[in-house]
């Protein structure tokens, strides 16, 4: 079935800088090409990176602006372009739903993208739920992946309530391991639901976590970039190579432990991340893998929602309702 072109509403950023630079415009929305589909966003899932990437701190390219925004969605499918039922997902038709993941321009009531980018959404999910999942998940997998967490490790996530962390830690509970993690004291009692004992991060956090895991440290993974987080990963841990951060940049190198993501040293792990996609889309649907909402903002408002998440205690995925 094919469609003619129409019109969406989308953020984007005019400008590099705050969540100020940002814009509620009308686009253009192609009609889907071979192997491609357009979807009806429901749902978009925000990431600190949204606001990272048009802050300046990674490039400030004027010809780049204006910039699309957002790297996550879940919705229906309302056209399909030729040839654009992949077999890893079986054909895709109109009022599909589905979860459309590592694309530009997510920031927006309507999206025309490769079937490449998409998974079917559970029946059993929230949109809210699937749009926030893949992102953070990839990481999460990439994250137990590189540090070959299995049944039996103690593992130590730093920033456990954060969405990453959260994840990361469910993947590994669920995998056999022991799940330490830091997080603010009020998150406690709703972490240790999970399986996760938790700990408060500060001053004495490696004795805390002595006391917590009194059998030892055996996987550090860092998803919030302190110091601290580095410090008593490297105290903790005795092998480097199963210590691994997604936001020390600045330090990963000099403490020989392994840095994930897009930058200057830093393993993509595009296939690891990429392939857990369906994996993640299961565990989902099956119940074995929560995501949980902390909050959610009219589209019009992305501005207000990426304040919210760069203040970097949001307790979950914030999420976007076009
Ligand atoms: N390299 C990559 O591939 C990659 C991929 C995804 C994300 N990231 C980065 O990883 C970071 C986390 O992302 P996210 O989506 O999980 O963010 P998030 O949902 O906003 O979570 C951030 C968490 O950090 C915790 N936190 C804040 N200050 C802390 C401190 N001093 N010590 C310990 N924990 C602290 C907060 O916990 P409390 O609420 O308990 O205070 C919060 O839950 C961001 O910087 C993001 O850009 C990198």
């Amino acid at each position: 079935m094919s469609a003619s072109s129409t019109t969406a509403t989308a953020v984007v950023a005019t400008a590099f800088g705050g969540p100020e630079v940002l814009s509620v415009v009308t686009t253009d929305v192609p009609a889907p090409g071979p192997g491609e589909v357009t979807v009806d966003v429901r749902a978009i899932g925000t990431n600190p990176v949204d606001y990272k990437l048009f802050s300046g701190s990674m490039g400030a390219d004027p010809s780049t602006l204006p910039r699309p925004v957002g790297m996550e969605l879940a919705g229906v499918v309302s056209a399909v372009g030729e040839g654009a039922g992949d077999l890893s997902i079986g054909d895709l038709g109109v009022g599909d739903e589905v979860i459309v993941s590592g694309i530009s321009g997510a920031y927006a009531s309507a999206v025309t993208v490769p079937v490449a980018a998409v998974v079917r959404k559970p029946a059993a999910a929230s949109f809210e739920e699937a749009a926030g999942v893949m992102l953070v998940g990839g990481t999460a997998v990439h994250l137990l992946t590189a540090t070959s967490v299995a049944a039996g490790d103690t593992v130590l996530v730093h920033g456990v309530a954060g969405s990453v962390g959260l994840v990361a830690a469910q993947l590994a509970v669920r995998e056999g391991a022991t799940v330490v993690g830091t997080a603010a004291p009020h998150r406690h009692e709703a972490l240790r639901a999970f399986g996760i004992v938790p700990v408060a991060y500060g001053e004495g956090l490696a004795d805390r976590v002595r006391a917590a895991a009194p059998q030892g440290v055996d996987v550090a993974l860092d998803t919030v970039g302190t110091d601290e987080a580095v410090d008593v990963s490297l105290e903790l841990v005795a092998d480097r190579d199963r210590i691994a951060t997604i936001a020390a940049f600045g330090r990963a190198a000099e403490a020989g432990i392994k840095l994930l993501g897009n930058g200057p040293g830093a393993d993509p792990g595009e296939d690891v991340r990429d392939g857990a996609r369906p994996l993640l889309a299961a565990a989902l649907g099956a119940g074995e893998l929560r995501v949980l909402v902390a909050r959610t903002f009219p589209l019009a408002e992305a501005a207000a929602a990426l304040s919210f998440v760069a203040e970097g205690h949001a307790g979950g995925k914030v999420v976007l309702l076009p």
